[in-house]
């Protein structure tokens, strides 16, 4: 869906995708390499952590470690922390240092019980960066960038209840915002405290390093015993919550957004446990040993779920451990068991073993088993450092501008401002609070605002909206009506249909908004003296780098300007124009398949009665806990999909299965035919979100599944996916859980919802979806 491949001319001028993927896959295997590439360069920083480049790597390499290694606390005599140390996994030293001492680092002493020469000691690893605390009690925390060496210094919360005196126990976990642009993007410090004498009175408080400040959650009184232990033990992030271990065989979930704090039941018989994010589907997950068995659970649900056992004594290297506990050095505890686990990596991909034999790196996806060090007897917890190249879901550019976090809360905002939408007319209706809404358009002007939001930094009114609509769908039209006059050369020019004048009508219009907003920003830079964001002390949105770029051309005085007015305002259509109507018509769609399948609609709404309860606002970490609803998502782009035919040209000439292609020869992909194949799919013209429960099928752009490409694939994969993904997820969500839908009685009465569908570029409804809708108190 482009008006023009602007992106194309612009990459041509820079080193191209390929080259830094290729570049990054033949450095040494070594993750140091890896990591430090990444440090000097935003672009190969980009390539670590793209999903293809994994794959390429471990295809030339043989796998990628999991870890760069780990870091631990050395213990010294009477058991007191003697500061962090760094122990590299791979082959070869990897030289990551640990700021000393409190006093080198020049951190002022105002309590009593910090004293100068306090080692800095780790208390949890996350996003390629590492949270050390100074003193027993954490008083400061740093968060630190071992590759870039960026450290963020932050003194410990202060609260009326919470007296930094010693008999404060402290817990912190570092939560990273931003993992998909930054290595030293925003962060938050998740701290818990709890006092002996205020026994099963815990505090919880979170450090925003956007805003620099502590916000102190109100206490919260769980029925604990009397001074509980917070042990510091590694900790577990899942979304915006941090898991921490309180006591032996308490879970403690404390939830940085929503101030909310709990705590569970460790799984019965774990043995010696850690908390984890789990492979895969990033859900909490718990990994224990018992004697020589190491037991994977899941958090589903509300309850803990088994998902794998593995016996270490079948395998190698491990066959000379003694399977009867061990005694211990330390009179404290006189026997150890043969194996504990010390740590587990970020992402769930590796499991740290203790053993007399040494420690192990274990991964249960491969069951692959490997001794990471001899030297067993400082080590008691650690803390798996993996860096940059942790695999995310975002890789492109683009995704920058709009998956990421920093768009988080436009996109949030947009999916409100739908909600408040629905909300107002139905009061407005005043029978009942039921309302008839158009939901594509409704869909269509959440769209919008994002868009405008992530572009402009602009919103949109309502009548914009509706224009900007009738513009996009009706050029969707007129791009697909095939054109008398290019078949006939002689008449070419006399436009007969006169599709070209009402396209060019559009396209006037949709350039005339983007040249508006152009010319105001360029006026504003203008006024604040140069380039750089013109509206305050806000984040740069897309114009913004767009301008910075040409600006920069015109002052190296590049005659072959890739940034240029025409190239803006073409990028900008491309991406409203691409992003709008394309998501509108999904969630259209998948609206009016569960109108038309109430059972399906039903068993949507427990599943996410069941998970997001009573809670107004639906986020984006709850996609990966509705399973049936990226099952109704996904049946809705292979019955639906919003572009279903997809047009290139041969930019060479080349055979495919014995078909031979002339350069410039229009490729058609029937991506619904694609998806209706009846090889492929059983009942292939029925609704059945049920089907992608048994099956694994990803719709990313590192994926092989070519049976589903509503994004299409390769080279010209959506741009917009990361964006377009969650808000179609977290759209449908929140008008299923917070409305009650209805079919006017008109349509009832017509037989149901008409699904014959409008042909254009864009595959809509042919009669829009007039739904009612009633809030659901
Ligand atoms: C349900 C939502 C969406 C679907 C199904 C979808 C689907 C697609 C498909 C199939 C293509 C390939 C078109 C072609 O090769 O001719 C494409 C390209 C593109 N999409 Fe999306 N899209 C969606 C949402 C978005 C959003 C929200 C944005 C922008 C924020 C966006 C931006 C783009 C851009 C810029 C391209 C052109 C990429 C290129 O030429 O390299 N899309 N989209």
């Amino acid at each position: 869906m482009s008006l023009s491949r602007p992106l194309a001319a612009a990459a041509a001028a820079t080193v191209p995708d390929e080259l830094h993927l290729e570049i990054m896959v033949r450095l040494p295997a070594l993750p140091q390499a890896l990591a430090r590439a990444s440090a000097v360069c935003p672009e190969w920083r980009r390539v670590v952590r793209d999903a293809a480049f994994l794959r390429r790597h471990r295809e030339l390499h043989g796998g990628v470690p999991a870890t760069a290694g780990f870091f631990h606390n050395t213990v010294v005599f009477g058991g007191a922390p003697g500061g962090a140390r760094f122990v590299c996994a791979g082959a070869g030293p990897l030289a990551l240092s640990v700021p000393p001492s409190v006093s080198r680092q020049g951190v002022p002493c105002c309590h009593t019980h910090v004293n100068p020469g306090d080692a800095w000691t780790v208390l949890d690893c996350r996003g390629g960066r590492v949270l050390l605390g100074c003193c027993r009690f954490s008083c400061y925390f740093l968060v630190y960038n071992p590759i870039t060496g960026k450290r963020c210094l932050v003194k410990a919360a202060s609260h009326k209840r919470l007296h930094l005196h010693h008999s404060i126990r402290c817990n912190a976990t570092l939560i990273c915002d931003d993992d998909d642009a930054d290595a030293d993007g925003p962060f938050r410090v998740a701290a818990v405290y709890t006092t002996v004498t205020d026994g099963g009175r815990l505090f919880g408080a979170a450090f925003l390093s956007r805003t620099g400040r502590w916000t102190t959650a109100p206490q919260v009184f769980v029925d604990l015993p009397r001074g509980i232990d917070l042990r510091g033990e590694p900790s577990a992030v899942v979304g915006s919550t941090a898991y921490l271990s309180a006591y032996s065989y308490l879970v403690l979930a404390f939830d940085v957004e929503h101030w909310t704090m709990a705590t569970f039941q460790r799984p019965p018989r774990c043995g010696n446990a850690r908390l984890m994010k789990t492979r895969g589907d990033g859900v909490l997950g718990l990994v224990g040993a018992l004697e020589l068995t190491v037991r994977l659970w899941a958090r589903e649900a509300g309850g803990w779920v088994l998902r794998s056992t593995v016996e270490l004594s079948d395998m190698g290297l491990l066959r000379d451990l003694p399977s009867a506990p061990l005694p211990s050095s330390d009179a404290r505890f006189p026997l150890l068991p043969p194996v504990k686990i010390i740590g587990v990596a970020e992402e769930g991909d590796a499991v740290f073993l203790w053993t007399m034999l040494g420690i192990f790196m274990f991964c249960p996806g491969s069951m692959e088993l490997k001794k990471v060090c001899e030297e067993t007897r400082d080590i008691e917890m650690v803390h798996p450092y993996a860096s940059f190249y942790v695999p995310t879901r975002n890789s492109r550019s683009c995704s920058r501008h709009g998956g990421s976090r920093e768009q988080r809360p436009l996109r949030r905002d947009a999916v409100r401002g739908l909600l408040r939408h629905v909300a107002e007319l139905a009061a407005a209706s005043g029978g009942g609070g039921a309302a008839v809404v158009d939901v594509g358009r409704a869909a269509f002007a959440a769209m919008a605002s994002l868009l405008f939001g992530a572009l402009f930094s602009a919103g949109i009114d309502a009548a914009t909206s509706c224009r900007f609509r009738d513009a996009a769908r009706e050029f969707a039209l007129l791009t697909m009506t095939p054109n008398v006059s290019e078949f006939f050369p002689v008449v070419a020019m006399a436009d007969l249909q006169g599709l070209r004048r009402r396209t060019a009508r559009h396209i006037t219009w949709m350039y005339q908004l983007i040249d508006g907003h152009v010319e105001r920003r360029m006026r504003g830079r203008e006024t604040a003296g140069g380039c750089g964001a013109a509206h305050g002390e806000k984040e740069k949105d897309l114009l913004d780098v767009m301008l910075d770029m040409s600006e920069k051309e015109e002052q190296n005085d590049d005659s072959s300007l890739t940034m240029n007015r025409g190239v803006i305002r073409a990028f900008m259509a491309d991406l409203l124009m691409a992003g709008s109507e394309t998501s509108s018509a999904v969630i259209e769609w998948a609206m009016a398949e569960l109108l038309q399948n109430p059972q399906t609609m039903t068993k949507l709404q427990e599943e996410l009665k069941k998970v997001i309860g009573s809670k107004t606002c639906i986020d984006e970490e709850d996609i990966d806990q509705l399973p049936y609803l990226q099952a109704v998502i996904k049946e809705t782009h292979r019955l639906h999909p919003a572009i279903p035919l997809l047009m290139y040209k041969a930019a060479v000439p080349v055979e495919i299965q014995g078909y031979k292609i002339p350069k410039e020869t229009t490729v058609i992909v029937n991506t619904w035919a694609i998806h209706q194949n009846s090889e492929v799919w059983i009942e292939p013209d029925k609704f059945i979100p049920e089907r992608f429960l048994q099956k694994e099928i990803s719709l990313s752009s590192g994926s092989t599944n070519m049976e589903l490409i509503p994004f299409s694939a390769g080279r010209r994969f959506c741009l917009g996916y990361p964006v377009a993904n969650r808000m179609l997820h977290v759209m449908l969500a929140s008008l299923v859980h917070q409305f009650q839908w209805t079919l006017p009685e008109v349509v009832k009465k017509n037989g149901g919802v008409d699904m014959a569908e409008k042909f254009g570029i864009t595959l809509s409804m042919a009669t829009p979806l007039h739904a009612i809708a009633k809030n659901i108190v």
